[in-house]
């Protein structure tokens, strides 16, 4: 694995920290206590082609590798991890997905407004008694000849009310348990597709999170993506991918607490100097920073075995699950250091600690990581 940056990897991270210091930090206070979803931040996030960097230019994305877009999702997570799941749900299960299995008349339906930003997608897969149990899909979807009908309903879906093109996994056929799954392109207008109340959260506040019910919708056979019955196989590759986004997010909310709890370390004063040199505080530090660098290099090497076309299952669940846990512990840290200060919303970490708990949820909660990482072990 090489670890030297290229000039271009460098510019995009540079690009997106610019973007995250210059125009997301201003609000990001206000979006989280209103609840408020980043649409003209969205919009510029797309004019720096950051809504689909890893899609091929001849479909409307940028064409950068798996390398920039951790850069990019770290640079952007320092600041608003709200912002950040959609620009990862976006690029990395919606495109990606879309890109790799999606026919051509797919993509240039779909994948092309994705990619350049002008509509936003969801990944539906998880309901209210299948989360972690993926085969255990209760929505359905009846081959109807030229469509399918499909009828369930979908929970905790990332940009549920903003999305307009919806990756939605259903069962086709009881039967045949996971290998009856398909996913199917759902759009926002189909008759009979009702988007449920957004849901109040602990953390990533700015982002909309809902359930979806279907009634019904016909959704027409060319929507279907791959061969009848690969849905479950979509969904498992796809999010082995999305998880690179997650630890990658996670490594953000991480890295933007330890700057904020470092600075304020060499600022405040208590018996008489910077509590930074105080032991109880710089050991917290030299931890954080320790644990940071691991989650990254994890990161990135799950971000290099899937650009240079290895296998990153194991990879991408190690990343995810290290940098989730680091994100939760030191986010934590970074309120102690602040003391009183850190438990106000000023300061900001107090938010990076609510963002984090989400990494160890969504796209697979720590538990699953550690199946995927442990079956994955074992075939050695
Ligand atoms: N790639 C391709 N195929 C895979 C795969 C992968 N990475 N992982 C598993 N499969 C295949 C297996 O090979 C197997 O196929 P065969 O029977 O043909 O061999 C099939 O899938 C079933 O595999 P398992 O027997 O391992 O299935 P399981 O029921 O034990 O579940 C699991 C495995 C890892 C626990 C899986 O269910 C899982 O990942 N669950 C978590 C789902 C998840 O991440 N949900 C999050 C929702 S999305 C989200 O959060 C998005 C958002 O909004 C931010």
């Amino acid at each position: 694995m090489n670890l030297d940056f290229t000039e271009e990897h460098l510019m995009i991270r540079d690009a997106a920290r610019d973007f995250a210091q210059n125009t997301l930090l201003a609000g990001v206070i206000h979006r989280d206590e209103t609840q408020s979803f980043p649409k003209e931040e969205i919009k510029q996030l797309a004019s720096l082609g950051l809504m689909g960097m890893m899609v091929d230019p001849k479909y409307g994305g940028s064409g950068m590798d798996t390398i920039s877009y951790v850069l990019a999702m770290e640079e952007i997570s320092k600041v608003d991890a709200s912002t950040s799941v959609v620009m990862s749900v976006n690029n990395s299960l919606v495109c990606w997905g879309i890109e790799t299995f999606g026919t051509e008349e797919q993509k240039k339906k779909y994948l092309v407004p994705l990619a350049k930003g002008e509509i936003i997608g969801a990944f539906c897969l998880s309901e209210p008694e299948a989360g972690s149990d993926a085969t255990s899909q209760k929505t359905t979807a009846i081959d109807r000849g030229d469509y399918y009908l499909l009828n369930g309903t979908k929970n905790w879906i990332t940009n549920g009310s903003t999305a307009s093109v919806y990756l939605v996994i259903a069962q086709t056929n009881i039967d045949k348990k996971h290998k009856g799954i398909n996913a199917f392109i759902v759009e926002k207008d189909m008759d009979g597709f009702v988007i449920g109340p957004k849901e109040n959260k602990l953390g990533i506040r700015g982002s909309d999170t809902h359930s979806l019910m279907f009634t019904d919708v016909k959704v027409p056979k060319e929507n279907r993506i791959g061969e009848d019955g690969f849905g479950f196989s979509f969904a498992m590759k796809t999010l082995s991918g999305g998880r690179i986004g997650i630890a990658a997010q996670a490594l953000g909310i991480a890295s933007g607490a330890y700057e904020l709890a470092l600075k304020y370390s060499k600022e405040r004063k208590a018996f008489g100097k910077e509590i930074y040199n105080h032991q109880a505080i710089s050991f917290k530090l030299a931890d954080m920073a320790t644990e940071i660098d691991a989650a990254r290099l994890l990161c990135l090497k799950a971000a290099w075995l899937k650009d240079n076309h290895q296998n990153y299952d194991r990879a991408s669940a190690m990343a995810k699950v290290y940098a989730s846990e680091v994100a939760m512990r030191v986010t934590t840290e970074a309120v102690q250091v602040h003391g009183g200060y850190g438990f106000v919303k000023e300061y900001h970490v107090e938010r990076l600690m609510r963002d984090a708990k989400i990494t160890q949820i969504y796209e697979g909660t720590s538990e699953i990581q550690r199946i995927v990482i442990s079956r994955s072990i074992l075939k050695d």
